[in-house]
């Protein structure tokens, strides 16, 4: 079993970037620049954004955060993103999901002008996927294709088993492994809540990618002796043995698939480092797009 280790494939990807943001800065011109809007106190959402806004600074990337109480409306939400959608320093826009009940996000997902879509869930960059044109790619699922080309996994031709069919992991995963490019090219079966023989479905995979957001639902019984272990899930869950009494989990049993898997994420240190690098990957296509 080998590890894909999301920090070192992380590492590789952030040089890259920084050595595109110095080439920017001796022509002369500014940084790429991300506006991060956070709504309310959910806290994974705004250890995420932090996250964010720490790897633009890293990577000398501008960033802007702008915070909101659970309580602002949706027309503000929307003025605020159509006065970004004009600032011309500013290049990629995010609205950190999930937005409050009272507010609906694919209103929200709209407003954002599709050439600042870094997140890519706008219709128009997820359009653009499924034809295979140039387009911002949702940043997890792209990650992921990053992670496999990194540690040069060949999945061509391949059963890959998809759990979860989120807007923005699960349906867009299932698209870009099935289409025509290295990596691509497999046969992908899109599980969800309503899948029958799930255990059966997953057995015949030789790729499996866990999206459910339910912590240890990939279990030994339902993987094959070599296969390919991708862990979206990023779940905390009780642990006394450790000092804050929580830790963090994927959707997959690490401890009893690992032993049967030829390569597998861990978590944390996995695909949600790549999550970051992809989003930083869409920011630097935007800032070529707003010149
Ligand atoms: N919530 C969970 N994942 C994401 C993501 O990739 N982008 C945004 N904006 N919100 C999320």
């Amino acid at each position: 079993m080998q590890l894909l280790d999301g920090k070192i494939a992380s590492a590789h990807y952030k040089t890259e970037i920084k050595n595109q943001v110095n080439l920017i800065l001796s022509k002369g011109k500014r940084a790429p620049h991300l506006a991060a809007i956070l709504v309310g106190e959910n806290a994974a959402s705004k250890a995420y954004v932090a996250s964010k806004v720490k790897t633009c600074a890293e990577l000398g990337f501008e960033s802007t955060l702008i915070t909101y109480e659970n309580s602002v409306s949706q027309q503000e939400l929307l003025d605020k993103i159509k006065f970004l959608n004009d600032d011309k320093n500013i290049d990629g826009i995010l609205v950190q999901l999930p937005l409050p009940k009272h507010i609906d996000e694919n209103k929200v997902i709209e407003a954002i002008h599709y050439n600042k879509d870094v997140d890519g869930f706008h219709p128009v960059n997820l359009g653009k996927m499924m034809l295979g044109l140039q387009s911002f790619v949702p940043a997890t699922p792209n990650g992921i294709m990053l992670l496999l080309k990194y540690y040069q996994i060949k999945t061509e031709g391949l059963n890959c088993v998809v759990i979860g069919r989120s807007n923005i992991v699960g349906t867009p995963m299932s698209i870009l492994l099935s289409r025509n490019s290295e990596p691509g090219n497999c046969t992908v079966t899109l599980c969800h809540s309503k899948t029958k023989n799930m255990k059966e479905i997953c057995k015949n995979a030789d790729i499996i990618v866990a999206a459910i957001g339910k912590p240890h639902f990939v279990t030994s019984d339902m993987v094959k002796e070599g296969a390919i272990i991708i862990d979206v899930g990023i779940n905390r869950i009780e642990a006394p043995e450790t000092k804050s009494g929580t830790r963090l989990v994927g959707d997959v049993d690490f401890d009893q698939v690992a032993p049967k898997c030829s390569f597998i994420t861990p978590v944390p240190g996995g695909v949600g480092l790549m999550t970051i690098v992809s989003l930083m990957k869409n920011t630097l296509l935007a800032r070529a797009l707003n010149n």
